[in-house]
């Protein structure tokens, strides 16, 4: 019998927290033909060489990772996060549709304003509260316009063992001193990375390839408009509980102060609650997800920390 054809599938943002992620786990789908693309391929703030690269190439599915993430430098860069994170999406959910091929989109909790109560849902009222998450629910209304069978996957606080974010920041500030504050009236779930890039490449099975999964396509099927998921992992904590958990757990001696959010002004706004329902992509796609405190003991095994 002859092999199926695998399926082209793009991933932008080769070289950040999701794209290295997905990276790693590639060679586990030997049914999809990978391709990884960073800025040498195509400038995100360029329509140009985003026409360009698309004119070469036709994928069956497109997972979008790349997106302009510096939260505070984009209050002083709003044209560029607006270009790159709202109209290059726009563009790139144009260009998908013209080729057929699925587009997964990442958004993010920042779409929100933080006031809530209790777990946002997807239909829940967006209502960005800084810069950065204005242009990303620009993205979001862009695809839904241009898009109508993308996925957008909203995530938060993600990180991994590569690159900046608060994990390596706190391993890195708790062996410089010996005491160190951090922010505890913000609450939200942290997202290690290679547990999200597992739940997309389970979302693009289930989407390209089939699923057996019960319950799935009938989900899918009778929603006509674009599909919004939230993903992140298990469990509640606040940024200093965060901070805690990577000290304990890396024996860093640190002494962790916890402070308010007036404490420590940043040029960008956050929300004080951030967390969000995974209801919806547990039923859907059948998915198990492990706790913050799990993941995070992975990573600092991972990267051959003490825990
Ligand atoms: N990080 C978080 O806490 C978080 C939270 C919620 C949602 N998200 C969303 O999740 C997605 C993935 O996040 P991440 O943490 O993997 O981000 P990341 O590590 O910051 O990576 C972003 C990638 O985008 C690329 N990029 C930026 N500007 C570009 C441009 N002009 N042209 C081409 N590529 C460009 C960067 O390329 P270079 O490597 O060349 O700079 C980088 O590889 C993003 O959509 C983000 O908005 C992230």
């Amino acid at each position: 019998m002859l092999k199926p054809i695998p399926k082209r599938v793009l991933v932008t943002g080769e070289n950040g927290q999701v794209g290295q992620s997905l990276k790693a786990m590639a060679q586990n789908y030997p049914q999809f033909a990978f391709y990884f693309a960073g800025r040498e391929q195509f400038d995100l703030a360029s329509d140009d060489t985003i026409k360009l690269f698309f004119s070469a190439q036709v994928f069956d599915a497109i997972i979008h990772c790349a997106a302009y993430t510096a939260v505070d430098k984009a209050e002083s860069e709003p044209a560029l996060a607006n270009q790159i994170n709202h109209l290059a999406v726009a563009h790139i959910a144009k260009l998908a549709k013209e080729q057929n091929a699925l587009l997964i989109y990442l958004s993010t909790d920042y779409v929100f304003d933080g006031r809530a109560s209790q777990p946002y849902d997807e239909a829940a009222q967006t209502c960005p509260i800084n810069l950065y998450g204005q242009t990303k629910r620009d993205g979001e209304r862009a695809i839904i316009a241009a898009n109508p069978s993308a996925l957008i996957v909203r995530t938060s606080w993600v990180y991994t063992k590569y690159g900046h974010n608060f994990v390596n920041t706190m391993l890195k500030l708790g062996r410089q001193r010996d005491e160190l504050n951090v922010i505890y009236d913000q609450i939200g779930t942290p997202t290690y990375a290679p547990d999200l890039a597992a739940a997309i490449l389970v979302m693009l099975n289930a989407e390209l390839v089939g699923s057996s999964l019960e319950g799935l396509q009938s989900e899918k099927r009778t929603d006509k408009n674009v599909s919004i998921f939230h993903y992140t992992n298990e469990g509640v904590c606040s940024w200093y509980d965060f901070a805690q958990a990577v000290f304990e757990m890396a024996a860093i001696p640190c002494r962790l102060q916890p402070i308010e959010s007036l404490a420590y002004p940043t040029p960008a706004q956050r929300p004080g609650y951030s967390l969000l329902s995974k209801a919806r992509i547990k039923q859907a796609y059948g998915l198990q997800i492990p706790h913050w405190r799990e993941s995070l003991a992975r990573c600092l095994l991972y990267q051959g920390k003490r825990i």
